[in-house]
């Protein structure tokens, strides 16, 4: 029961009224009067002092005192666009959600961002990417709320807090902005040695992007898919650049950071406006439900972990095309709210123990960021399928509410939501069934492996590019100043790759330790020589 939703043709939300676009032809105040001056305020007298009945004084003042909201608590610098994603069909026998299962096209919202720093950081630092996107289907809101690496730090949500205070700047002094350059963060993952694998990924040249148009995006954690037979599968989402994956190079990010901060979101809003339209084709790795939720020895609920696509291959479904700039980046970009709980028929979560955390984390944190309940209904969350909700009331309601009996079933008012048939169309959650057995608190034991894949992706990489990773841990490195978190990540390095843990130590002015626990990515993994882009992209 909101009212009509203000969208241009681009999908994108357009000003209701002059006052919205400041085209008018005289300024008002909030309630509409007309003024004759802005620039002065009210005096007794030439020289004052001023009165405090000045009323557009006051209300400018104060509009202005409260003009912030709190950034983000992570991702809090990012670059928004408009666009396009048209789906090509391919996914109906994995799913029946209308955006992809059909030939349709649907206005997107995408929002990319840096992690740990402030919101005017950066943007060439070396850090892991967010790679946000808004479905408005037919259907409801679907986001795909995913990471430009692959795999995540921590495989228990109940350690977000805990990582992000790692990587976050020290309490004491507030610095530094970058993630990885530091005790905490070193301290953390070589305490905490599942995130050795994410380390890795940003260590090597994905951690500092050349372009937001240059970026692979990955929904990381796996859903399960229903078709229209009520078939399921589980999946993960991919986004594959068109202009392929780009890198800076170390030399290359200092002097830009330095030069022009804003480097990456200057280049899309740029792209943008020359018409050089990004695009990324979406697609899914597919593995079959078969209950255990495990392929090829890897276990799908683990987010520290990916599939190779040697041995799942990307299926494409679909082309995003961004194609407008927001118009107004408050209201857009910062005041969007992505959820990965925003889901639509055909697709749903699964135990992965970090998503189910995510999936409280975001509407809770989006009450204080928005200031209240309602926040989607500031025009860039407004759903583009209709909404008759019976949520009610609360701080910035804006929606005119009708009728006198907000629940279901009532027979005051006139029509009920619940008509027969409905529920096909509906979100059904899929039935799993859940296992018999204690509660338990600890993980489980096929999380346990946590260096395979890091010396996987380690090895998959060319010589420059490795050494590039050397050369990384090297420099973040030698910005730890406790010399046994040092060691103790060299400790980790000697788990994953021989050489590089020579290397690094050997930069860093220290002797290799022995490996504790080898596990040789080959021995793990032996039909897999490289990973990523084996995808072709015209
Ligand atoms: C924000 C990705 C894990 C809590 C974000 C954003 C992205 C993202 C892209 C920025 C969204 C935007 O542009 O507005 C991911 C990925 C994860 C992950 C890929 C792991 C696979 C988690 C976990 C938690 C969490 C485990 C908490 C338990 C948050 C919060 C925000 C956020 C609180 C700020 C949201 C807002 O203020 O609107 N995340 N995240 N994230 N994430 Fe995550």
């Amino acid at each position: 029961q909101q009212g009509p939703k203000r969208v241009s043709p681009t999908g994108r939300p357009s000003a209701a009224a002059d006052a919205d676009s400041q085209t008018g032809e005289y300024l008002t105040t909030a309630q509409g009067l007309r003024l004759h001056d802005t620039d002065h305020s009210l005096k007794a007298g030439d020289r004052g002092p001023t009165l405090l009945q000045d009323h557009h004084l006051r209300e400018k003042i104060t509009h202005f005192d409260h003009e912030r909201i709190p950034e983000r608590v992570v991702h809090a610098r990012g670059a928004g666009a408009h666009g396009t994603f048209r789906s090509y069909g391919t996914a109906a026998g994995l799913t029946s959600a209308s955006f992809l299962s059909s030939e349709v096209e649907t206005p997107v919202f995408v929002r990319f961002s840096t992690v740990v720093g402030s919101r005017g950081s950066a943007d060439a630092v070396r850090d892991t990417r967010g790679f946000a996107t808004k479905f408005y289907t037919d259907e409801g809101t679907f986001d795909l709320v995913g990471n430009n690496i692959p795999v995540f730090f921590i495989q228990d949500g109940i350690k977000f807090p805990d990582v992000v205070h790692a990587a976050k700047p020290h309490p004491d002094r507030e610095i530094p902005q970058a993630q990885s350059a530091h005790d905490t963060f070193w301290d953390f993952v070589s305490l905490h040695t599942e995130a050795q694998a994410h380390t890795m990924w940003f260590m090597a040249d994905r951690g500092i992007p050349r372009s937001f148009r240059m970026m692979e995006g990955f929904g990381i954690h796996t859903f399960r898919m229903i078709n229209a037979d009520g078939e399921t599968s589980l999946v993960k989402f991919h986004w594959k650049p068109r202009l392929g994956v780009h890198s800076l190079v170390w030399e290359e990010a200092q002097i830009i950071n330095g030069v022009d901060p804003d480097f990456h979101r200057r280049d899309l809003a740029d792209s943008i406006e020359a018409g050089a339209y990004p695009q990324w084709e979406l697609g899914v790795q597919v593995f079959p439900d078969t209950g255990d939720s495990t392929f090829e020895g890897i276990d799908l609920l683990d987010p520290t972990k990916f599939v190779p696509e040697e041995l799942a291959p990307v299926r494409p479904c679909g082309l995003m095309t961004l194609h407008a700039n927001p118009r107004n980046y408050f209201e857009e970009t910062e005041q969007v709210a992505f959820h990965p709980g925003h889901l639509v028929p055909g697709i749903d979560v699964s135990d992965d123990p970090l998503l189910q955390a995510r999936l409280f984390s975001y509407l809770d944190t989006q009450i204080t960021r928005l200031g209240g309940p309602n926040f989607a209904q500031i025009p860039i969350n407004r759903p583009h399928a209709p909404v008759n909700d019976m949520l009610r009331d609360g701080m910035h309601q804006v929606a005119d509410h009708t009728g006198v009996a907000p629940y279901r079933p009532n027979s005051l008012d006139a029509g009920c939501p619940f008509q027969a048939g409905a529920e096909s169309a509906a979100f059904i959650d899929i039935p799993q069934p859940v296992p018999e057995s204690a509660k338990v608190r600890k993980a489980p034991e096929s999380f346990a492996d946590h260096f395979s894949q890091a010396a996987l992706f380690y090895r998959s990489l060319s010589a420059i590019e490795q050494r590039h990773v050397i050369e990384a841990y090297t420099f973040e490195l030698g910005k730890c100043y406790e010399e046994p978190v040092r060691i103790r990540q060299l400790e980790s390095l000697a788990n994953i790759d021989r050489d590089l843990c020579e290397a690094v130590a050997g930069g860093l002015g220290l002797s290799a330790p022995e490996a504790e626990q080898p596990v040789g990515a080959t021995d793990r993994y032996p039909s897999v020589s490289q990973v990523g882009q084996t995808w072709p992209v015209d």
